[in-house]
Parts: structure tokens; C-alpha cells; sequence
């Protein structure tokens, strides 16, 4: 993960604060605000292994219930006052009953893709400094469900924000940070991931430093992460791949959903 020790940095969604934690101890940034979805309560009851007090005794301040898709929470975090804004793995937490889950109009993973969308525009519209590096960093990892949010492709659709590039995300880097699940007080057994970087500077100065991979060129599927394709007919054979259909649904599934609230903001 690319960081740079001059940033002021904003982490939401650090399940336990393990993140922050280690991202305080053998970083130190600038400054750092951490933020987490849950209640104090509800954490300490969630993961009973965290990282709370410690960071208060580093002097951080933690910021609970911050919901990345309010507007009022980001009120909670000073304003235009930072220069990355950090989420870890994220996903949305399991619906509370099956009745909430059977209101849902979206499938899960069009959720997951709005999270994070809304993640990017409340970032930079609340959050960011004008005047500073101006980056929203998203830690996900490339297999499923994650990889079929198609990340890199479809947050930032008809937003004045742009993708630079990836870095991998190398938790050496990190030595406390625990990878958690979304609701349990388990930790993740797989750490690998990749970090991903988006701007509403297209030609920011991180590009050098950040990787744009070859399936999002031309002569890949890059929806897929599929090619390059030898031929028409490869190309053909993956086109009517049960895999290519299933990442098509999500596709149009989420491009109706942008659509949709297109025509609700005009
Ligand atoms: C798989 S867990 C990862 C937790 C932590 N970031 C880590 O890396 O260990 C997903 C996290 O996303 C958070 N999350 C989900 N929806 C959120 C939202 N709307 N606002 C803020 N955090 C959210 C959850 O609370 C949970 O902590």
C-alpha cells in the first residue's frame, strides 16, 4: 500500500481498529482520525480483542457510529481537513432479519458497489482537502464476491473522480492489524488484497507509483478480468461463458441502478 507519512489521514470501517492501530504505531501520519461503523459498546461486544483504547492513549481520535452513506456523519470529522481517506475491506453488514433482506431491491452485490461509490463522493465532498492529495483508497480483495464488483470499472460512472491505479496491499506493513469479518469476532486467514486509488485529479502525481493492470486494455474482457484474446473466436467462447453472463447481470443490474437514480436527481 502506498502511504505517505505527510498525509492526514481518514480510516472508516476499521471493524476492530486494528488498522488504525497499527497505522499509528509504525507509520504515524501526519494525523489520523479512525472511524468505525459500530457503537463503542457494540465494538467492544463485537471484537473483544480491539484496538479503542489503545488508539486514545496514542492521542487518535475515534470517531463510532460513522456511516460512510450519511451525509451528518462525515459532520462528525473535521471538514476539507485530510488528504487520504482509507476503507479496509469493506462490505455491507448481513441484513438485521429476512424481512429487510426480502425489501432489498438491489442484489447484494449492487449494494457493496453503492457503498463504496457512496463512500467516494461523500469523501470528497466532505472530507477531502482541496488543496491536498485528494485520494479516496479502497483495500478489497480479487476473489469472490469482491472481484465481481468490478471496482476499478463502474464507482466513479458519470462522477467528476477518476481511478489512478492499484498497489498491493502487503499487511507486513501493518504488523497489529487484524483483517476482520463484517460481524463476527473472527479474523480473515487470507490477508492478500490490493489497494486501489481514485482522485478527482486524473493526472495525479501517485500514477507513477500505482499499477494499472493489462486487463483494463484493450483485447480484454475487463469486466471479467479475462484475455488478452488470441482471436474473434477466444473472444466469442468468453463472451458466452457462464462467468462472462454472470458478471454481464451484475453489470446491467448496477448500470439500471445508476439510471434509475440519474433520472430521480434531475
Ligand atoms: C469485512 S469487515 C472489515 C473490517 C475492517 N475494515 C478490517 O479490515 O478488518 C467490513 C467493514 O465494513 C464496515 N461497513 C459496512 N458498511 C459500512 C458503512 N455504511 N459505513 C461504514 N462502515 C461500514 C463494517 O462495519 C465492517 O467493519
Amino acid at each position: 500500500m502506498i502511504l505517505d507519512k505527510n498525509w492526514r489521514i481518514l480510516t472508516v470501517g476499521d471493524g476492530d481498529l486494528s488498522f488504525s492501530y497499527s497505522l499509528a504505531k509504525h507509520f504515524a501520519p501526519a494525523h489520523l482520525t479512525a472511524s468505525v461503523y459500530d457503537s463503542e459498546s457494540e465494538l467492544k461486544h463485537k471484537y473483544q480483542d480491539n484496538a479503542f483504547d489503545k488508539l486514545h492513549d496514542l492521542g487518535v481520535n475515534v470517531v463510532t457510529q460513522f456511516d460512510v452513506t450519511e451525509a451528518y456523519c462525515w459532520q462528525n470529522v473535521p471538514s476539507h481537513a485530510f488528504d487520504a481517506v482509507i476503507f479496509q475491506f469493506p462490505l455491507i453488514p448481513a441484513f438485521g432479519s429476512f424481512e429487510s433482506f426480502q425489501n432489498q431491491t438491489l442484489s447484494v452485490n449492487s449494494l457493496n458497489r453503492k457503498l463504496l461509490r457512496e463512500f467516494l463522493i461523500n469523501a470528497a465532498a466532505y472530507a477531502l482537502d482541496p488543496n491536498g492529495a485528494q485520494l479516496g483508497i479502497i483495500t478489497s480483495k480479487d476473489v469472490k464476491p469482491y472481484i465481481e464488483w468490478n471496482l476499478e470499472g463502474s464507482l466513479v460512472n458519470g462522477l467528476e473522480q477518476y481511478y489512478l491505479g492499484q498497489s498491493r496491499f502487503e499487511i507486513s506493513q501493518f504488523p497489529e492489524y487484524q483483517i476482520r469479518n463484517v460481524d463476527r469476532d473472527k479474523h480473515v486467514k487470507d490477508t492478500s488484497g490490493i489497494s486501489y486509488y481514485w482522485s478527482v485529479n486524473p493526472a495525479h502525481a501517485i500514477k507513477e507509483k500505482l499499477k494499472v493492470p493489462d486487463y483494463l486494455g484493450d483485447n480484454y474482457c475487463t469486466i471479467c478480468r479475462a484475455g488478452p484474446f488470441i482471436n474473434d473466436s477466444d473472444k466469442l467462447a468468453h463472451l458466452d461463458s457462464k462467468k462472462h453472463k454472470n458478471m454481464q447481470r451484475h453489470e446491467s443490474a448496477w448500470l439500471n441502478y445508476l439510471s434509475t437514480q440519474a433520472k430521480l436527481e434531475r
